[in-house]
């Protein structure tokens, strides 16, 4: 009988977590979650409903974007309160501001509700700052990915032309890194849920390799651990 487990992704920005996390869940037949979307889909609200702003003067206002508030996943789409998001929620204006959001406590505890209840069945790979941490910290496998700020910029960067194509209308490399610097700071620093590595996470420094390096490690990895929890069933 199969023992579906919990893999748990942390690391900062631009480390290789939502690629690596994707393509795992899929080559196991898991769910993937990627909890920076759900993150980001809050932040977009604040800007939908013009708060970034006051937030910053009385942030106990966000209950008024958490009531109500749905987030769902459709295949590679994010649906917010019924729409779907998925372009908007990477804008740059979104990527700047996440951070303050996700400093706050009210929207913490929702989120931590929605992802506890996306995994209670276990059989997912969700990826994020805290996952290891605070949401499962009984995952099974839990993996703490590193890259130097650098290399991460330049991933984002290929990303940005990739999307954009004009070079010219996106910001710098230098821009980039000190943004993806400063986000891993405040994701750091924050008081709750900060962006640390949990005791039992193995690190993994991705700067030299390649995607698939990456996830045919953290796929052998998780078949260890699948295994593992089968035999001792
Ligand atoms: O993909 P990228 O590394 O740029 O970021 P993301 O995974 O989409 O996460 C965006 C932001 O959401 C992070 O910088 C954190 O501020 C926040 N986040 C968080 O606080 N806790 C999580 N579990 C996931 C994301
Ligand atoms: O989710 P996170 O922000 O940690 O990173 P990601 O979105 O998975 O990866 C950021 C970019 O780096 C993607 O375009 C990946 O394809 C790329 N990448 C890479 O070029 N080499 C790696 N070893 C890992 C990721």
């Amino acid at each position: 009988e199969q023992h579906d487990i919990i893999i748990a992704i942390d690391g900062p920005a631009a480390s290789g977590k939502s690629t690596t996390a994707r393509r795992v869940a899929k080559k196991l037949g898991y769910t993937y979650i990627d909890t920076g979307a759900m993150y980001r889909s809050v932040t977009l609200k604040a800007f939908e409903h013009d708060m970034l702003e006051r937030l910053k003067h009385s942030p106990e206002d966000v209950r008024i974007l958490l009531d109500p508030l749905s987030i769902e996943f459709q295949g590679d789409r994010v649906l917010l309160d019924g729409r779907d998001v998925t372009a908007g929620i990477r804008e740059n204006r979104v990527s700047r501001e996440v951070s303050f959001i996700s400093s706050l406590k009210p929207v913490r505890d929702r989120l931590k509700t929605l992802q506890q209840q996306m995994g209670e069945k276990r059989g997912v790979v969700m990826d994020g700052r805290d996952i290891g941490t605070v949401i499962f910290p009984d995952a099974e496998l839990k993996i703490f990915l590193v890259a130097d700020a650098a290399e991460r910029a330049r991933r984002r960067y290929a990303e940005l032309v990739q999307k954009n194509g004009n070079p010219a209308a996106l910001p710098s490399l230098d821009e980039l890194e000190r943004e993806i610097v400063q986000r891993d700071r405040d994701d750091a620093e924050r008081a709750h849920a900060p962006l640390r590595k949990h005791e039992d996470a193995i690190e993994v420094d991705t700067s030299s390799l390649t995607i698939d390096e990456q996830v045919e490690l953290v796929y052998s990895l998780a078949m260890e651990r699948i295994s593992a929890g089968t035999s001792r069933a």
